[in-house]
């Protein structure tokens, strides 16, 4: 092993920060926190040494694995919040459907329940035996980070979870989810309402291990029309989001291809609004209103040089304008492709470029 996979959490983070929740807050900050989706993956050569010996599912299913990979960032790199390691998809087990990633092919659903007797018999098991292993490893980083650094806890939103679980895996056209919200309505309501419930739990179970923040990825949100996403979508979003209030932790909201969906999302109850490269940041906040708002640099931005992704990363700064309330991050996960150099230029730019001390 690296010497960065080996060094102890008391290596890392000499000062202690909470600007991430400042910012969620719409607080005032030092600098503007900077946190990257998927921070801790394949761009990182730690991360590949540790995938050599274990498969994903046994990373995220033996809590000292995860603790590990969600210091990797955070040892690497001046990153004001740690996200715990763990996948959206690891809540449908659970739920009796089962789950396995097939080498470089994404997840596999094995038995995608399409009819509605299969949407009727899923199972619902406590959240604490099916992912207690996620609940454990936030227990363990939240030890490690000793309040240097906020813990972010996350979940799927019910209707992307809707889709992995019906398509059976990732999809382009989304039929067979798009088919049962269109042909049959009544089995889609009692699928999603399933759906929300489990993910509003899975929230308030991370926040009562110990997560101080938590993000509700609906990654295909943009795959509805506007009418179908408040109808079919949103509704259970916002129920999820109900449920993990009683924390009285911050709520974060992620989605993709939500340009024409703003204001509906603006209305889920969470606090910051992510958004994608799709649309200009202050265009989107002007949509948001009074919430905080993260973004939103497009990723594959990371792949080039130094100076290009500077100029991008300005643009995003130059719209936030120095409002209370941005957290930079990017508008989609960091690419495997993406260069170590350029993370850590990017997280040294955003603080000095907007320190205000
Ligand atoms: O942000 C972080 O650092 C925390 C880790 C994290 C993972 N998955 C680990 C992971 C998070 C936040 C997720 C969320 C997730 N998982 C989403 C929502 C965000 C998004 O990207 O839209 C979705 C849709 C998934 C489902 C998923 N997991 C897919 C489609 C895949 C395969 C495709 C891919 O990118 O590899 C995964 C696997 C996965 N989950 C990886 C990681 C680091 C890569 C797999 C590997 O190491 O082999």
């Amino acid at each position: 092993m690296s010497a960065e996979t080996t060094a102890g959490p008391t290596a890392m983070l000499a000062s202690a920060n909470d600007r991430f929740l400042s910012a969620c807050r719409r607080e005032p900050v030092d600098a503007t926190p900077i946190w990257l989706m998927r921070q801790a993956g394949r761009y990182m050569p730690a991360y590949r040494a540790l995938r050599e010996r274990y498969d994903i599912l046994e990373i995220i299913r033996t809590p000292e694995l995860a603790l590990e990979v969600t210091l990797q960032p955070m040892r690497a790199f001046d990153l004001d919040a740690a996200i715990i390691f763990a996948d959206i998809l690891t809540l449908l087990p659970g739920m009796g459907l089962e789950l396995s990633f097939a080498r470089g092919e994404g997840p596999v659903i094995h038995n995608p329940p399409r009819r509605r007797a299969d949407i009727d018999a899923l199972a619902d098991a406590p959240i604490e035996e099916s992912v207690g292993f996620t609940l454990e490893a936030i227990r363990l980083a939240r030890g490690a980070l000793d309040g240097r650094r906020p813990l972010i806890g996350f979940s799927g939103a019910p209707f992307t979870l809707a889709c992995y679980a019906l398509e059976g895996g990732s999809s382009r056209h989304y039929t067979h989810a798009k088919g049962l919200l269109f042909d049959d309505p009544v089995a889609w309501d009692t699928l999603m309402r399933r759906m929300a419930e489990r993910v509003g739990r899975y929230l308030l179970a991370q926040a009562e291990a110990g997560a101080q923040a938590l993000q509700i990825f609906d990654s295909w949100a943009g795959a509805l029309s506007p009418s179908d996403y408040r109808a079919h979508a949103l509704p259970y979003t916002r129920r999820a989001i109900e449920i993990a209030r009683a924390a009285g932790v911050p709520i974060l909201h992620f989605g993709t291809g939500t340009a024409g969906i703003l204001s509906d999302i603006a209305t889920s109850g969470a606090d910051v609004v992510s958004v994608d490269w799709a649309i200009d940041l202050d265009r989107a906040w002007s949509q948001l209103g009074d919430l905080a708002v993260q973004g939103n640099l497009d990723p594959v931005v990371l792949l080039g040089d130094w100076p290009a992704v500077q100029a991008r990363a300005d643009d995003v700064l130059a719209r936030a304008a120095g409002r209370t309330g941005h957290i930079f991050n990017l508008g989609h996960g960091v690419l495997p492709a993406t260069p170590m150099d350029n993370v850590r230029r990017l997280v040294e730019h955003v603080h000095q470029a907007t320190s205000r001390v």
